[in-house]
């Protein structure tokens, strides 16, 4: 028994360091792992499925920009003239109608309105309009819209209506059905 006693110490030492080392390492893992995955984040993109009896179909991209989030779309198969064009509360286009997606996205508890005034949802994005082609695009910078925090835009869905957003009636913008939709994901980054 007392032949151990000088080896007892320096095990104990040994021990200890790489228990100290093993929990270190383990607190930085979670650390790492209590980022959201949006972290970093510069490029989200959502493609655009038709709902049923639908043929509208495209994309949209959001791009971190210095002061806001650059939003482009590209959308083909529209009825000439202008769309309902929103983000949704859920990233969920499994219904055929395209409801699983929700109501628009509001995180802030606002009024529906315009991309450009304060008094808005976080979704609102407007109106997209098509040409006689049923060709829509839209390139402009979004001031609410964020890839963090309880703004971001990440994981929830764009809808294209069927009708014009008159970008006042509540809560909605009166657009009618939902002819596409399509989840925000994150987009390789050029
Ligand atoms: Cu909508
Ligand atoms: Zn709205």
């Amino acid at each position: 028994m007392s032949t151990l006693r000088p080896f007892a110490t320096p095990v104990f030492t040994l021990l200890a360091s790489f228990l100290l080392l093993a929990s270190s390492s383990a607190s930085g893992q979670t650390e790492m792992h209590s980022h959201p995955a949006s972290v970093g984040l510069t490029k989200a993109i959502a493609v655009l499925m038709p709902t049923k009896g639908s043929a509208v179909r495209g994309t949209v991209t959001f791009e971190s920009v210095e002061h806001g989030i650059r939003v482009r779309a590209d959308i083909y198969g529209l009825t000439p003239g202008r769309h309902g064009f929103h983000i949704h509360e859920y990233g969920d286009c499994s219904s055929d109608d395209g409801s699983s997606a929700g109501g628009h996205f509001n995180p802030g508890g606002m009024s529906h309105g315009a991309p450009g005034v304060e008094e808005r949802h976080a979704g609102d994005m407007g109106n997209i309009e098509a040409d006689k082609d049923g060709h829509a695009t839209l390139d402009y910078v979004d001031h609410v819209m964020t890839f963090t925090g309880d703004r971001s835009i990440l994981g929830h869905a764009v809808i294209v209506h069927e009708k014009e957003d008159d970008l006042k009636t509540q809560p909605t913008g009166n657009a009618g059905a939902r002819v596409a939709c399509g989840v925000i994901g994150i987009a390789k980054a050029k």
